[in-house]
């Protein structure tokens, strides 16, 4: 069986934060401005965009070994190496900034996983230079290890998705689990303008009064449950202290990534001195 807790202890080897942090933060400048970063974040997809976009040098590599390994047809199979390595810039892009903004164990296995990608690449590039060389053998060689190389990082890009929850939606489960009832949080102080967090029956909730109107989301951040109650407001949103996302108080609309997950907005009512709020339908 696949070692895959073997995977988990890559988690934990601190020492790749020696490599991981600084480049992060290379990544992040490099996405200079925000609206460039928002884009390859997939903000205005309301995916990831780095998933949407590996479907393509993923598939072009795979068919071209398998044309290489039991087909006829080598322009093809030389087409779509080409068309791999061409299409594998912007999935390495998004992915790349998706990475520069997540948790430091996340970042650890995602190095990992960008090294593998860089090195199945590297080696896909070697097969087309050799094809175009007219070194068939070289060529296949290349591109099969290229691919078998590919296959280990995507099985890390998995665990990245499904373990670590890297571009999961962490309130995902809120339409079960939250108030879809009103739900009473305790009493109407609540102080205007400061992030305040109230718990409605298990759901941490985070309201911000402005005037009279209070409004309220749930308070674990749709991009990797960081606490919306310690982050910053400003323009009617809340700015995650964790990473940056910021949503829109009053709809929970992402204006900012890295999320690309909506925030849960919940209705709030002043009941005899005390407040019940309920997940917005
Ligand atoms: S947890 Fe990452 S931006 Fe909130």
């Amino acid at each position: 069986m696949f070692p895959f807790d073997r995977l988990d202890r890559l988690e934990d080897l601190s020492a790749l934060d020696k490599v991981a942090q600084p480049l992060s933060r290379a990544v992040d400048a490099a996405v200079r401005p925000q609206a460039v970063e928002d884009a390859l974040h997939g903000t205005w997809l309301g995916h990831p965009l780095h998933t949407a976009l590996v479907q393509l040098p993923i598939g072009s590599f795979l068919s071209a070994t398998l044309l290489d390994l039991f087909g006829r047809d080598e322009r093809s199979a030389d087409l779509l190496a080409g068309i791999g390595l061409a299409s594998s810039l912007p999935a390495a892009a998004a992915g790349a900034t998706d990475w520069s903004k997540s948790n430091p164990s996340t970042q650890r296995v995602g190095l990992v996983h960008a090294l593998l990608n860089t090195a199945g690449l590297a080696l896909w590039t070697g097969s087309l230079v050799a094809r175009r060389a007219g070194r068939r053998r070289a060529g296949t060689g290349w591109g099969l290890v290229g691919t078998a190389v590919l296959g280990a990082s995507a099985a890390l890009g998995g665990h990245l998705s499904y373990r670590d929850g890297l571009g999961a939606n962490h309130e995902a489960d809120i339409a079960d689990t939250g108030p879809t009832d009103w739900t009473d949080i305790g009493g109407a102080d609540v102080p205007e303008g400061k992030p305040v967090l109230r718990d409605a029956a298990g759901t941490p909730v985070l309201l911000v009064r402005t005037g009279e109107s209070i409004e309220a989301l749930a308070n674990r951040c749709s991009h990797q449950a960081g606490p919306l109650h310690e982050g910053t407001l400003h323009d009617g949103c809340v700015t995650c202290p964790w990473h940056g996302s910021t949503f829109r108080m009053s709809t929970g609309a992402v204006v900012h990534g890295p999320s690309v997950h909506p925030q849960p907005a919940l209705d709030v009512r002043r009941r005899e001195g005390r407040l019940e709020v309920r997940l917005r339908a």
